[in-house]
């Protein structure tokens, strides 16, 4: 089933978003590092390579589309928070873009009736809404603890989905 030109670009700049998302998660990932919180850095060392796999999941379904692949360019990214709450509500924002930019490339998925690129984005409209879940949790657990600190346990046992 061909790509419109529409489609297709839009597909392009969700492999975009996906490998933009990686590398916003790389710069938290090193606040957290010297900020010296391991166990932060290691969930969102984690969730850089979750990012990455998106991003491919979206280069394979371009391909076996027989659609054309373009690696469009990235901005650089903050490696500064003013606390870990920041970055997370951060993180959560940009996870709403994200979902937000899903949604409107299924809309032109149903509107041109490309049923395969709509199952397709459907399991991206699940997939957000677990990724959304899992940011606002690790939120509320330090929203918890306080302003500037962390919550152990309940952290460990949240940032396990990453392993
Ligand atoms: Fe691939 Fe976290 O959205």
């Amino acid at each position: 089933m061909e790509l419109s030109k529409r489609l297709e670009e839009a597909l392009n700049k969700q492999i975009n978003l996906e490998l933009g998302a990686a590398y916003t998660y790389k710069g938290m990932e090193q606040y957290f590092r010297e900020e010296g919180l391991p166990q932060y850095a290691h969930f969102f060392e984690e969730h850089t390579k979750e990012e990455i796999e998106h991003a491919e999941d979206f280069r394979n379904f371009i391909e076996d589309v027989d659609g054309h692949v373009v690696y469009l360019p990235l901005e650089g990214v903050s490696t500064e928070y003013s606390s870990p709450k920041e970055a997370f509500e951060a993180a959560l924002d940009h996870e709403k873009m994200i979902s937000a930019s899903i949604r409107d490339i299924l809309e032109i998925a149903i509107e041109e009736k490309h049923y395969a690129a709509e199952n397709f984005l459907r399991t991206y409209i699940d997939e957000q809404v677990e990724e959304e879940n899992l940011f606002r949790s690790v939120l509320d657990a330090i929203k918890h603890a306080g302003e500037k600190g962390a919550a152990p346990f309940t952290l460990s046992q949240i940032l396990k989905h990453e392993d």
